[in-house]
């Protein structure tokens, strides 16, 4: 169970970041230049998979022997590695999903077709940077030993 999460948590970042990467440019496109609706759903599709992405993260944190074995230990907010995992991740991955959500929905119920694309654009670039600063990447420190899928 655990494993299986973790790799599709792990793989489902590339897929996230790709449409989130594809929605800014798209958005960013049309937000110069008005046009109406049409055209490749990205911003729909990177709604979607981040949003399973929570909902699988939220599973893991109740079944990673990872977060049962810091909260074990104690003193999480104390032990960089385990604020990060207990903490930090988990709460600035819902804070960037909560951007994205609001941007998506404001954006929908925009009249003004560039003002529609502005939302979503400037949403979806925090939201990225957020997710971006916040993955356990190997080559940080708090990644160490995990992989790039
Ligand atoms: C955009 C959203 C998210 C992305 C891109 C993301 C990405 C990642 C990545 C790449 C890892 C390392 C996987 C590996 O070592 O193979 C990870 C681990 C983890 N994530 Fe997320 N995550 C997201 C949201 C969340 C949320 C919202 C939660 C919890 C509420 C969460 C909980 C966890 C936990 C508990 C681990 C460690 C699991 C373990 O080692 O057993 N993630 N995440």
């Amino acid at each position: 169970m655990h494993t299986g999460l973790l790799h599709t948590h792990s793989a489902l970042r590339w897929l996230g970041l790709f449409f989130m990467v594809a929605a800014i440019i798209d958005s960013g496109v049309r937000m110069k230049r008005p046009m109406k609706e049409g055209g490749p759903k990205f911003s729909l599709f990177a709604l979607i998979i981040m949003h399973t992405q929570l909902i699988i993260g939220v599973l893991l944190y109740f079944v990673s022997p990872t977060i049962k074995g810091f909260m074990e230990a104690g003193d999480v907010m104390k032990n960089s590695l385990a604020r990060f995992y207990v903490v930090e991740h988990a709460a600035m991955m819902i804070v960037a999903i909560a951007v994205l959500t609001v941007g998506y929905s404001k954006g929908k119920r925009a009249i003004d077709e560039a003002a529609k694309h502005r939302k979503i654009f400037f949403a979806y670039l925090i939201a990225l940077i957020i997710i971006i600063v916040s993955i356990p990447w190997p080559i940080r420190e708090v990644g160490a030993g995990r992989g790039w899928f």
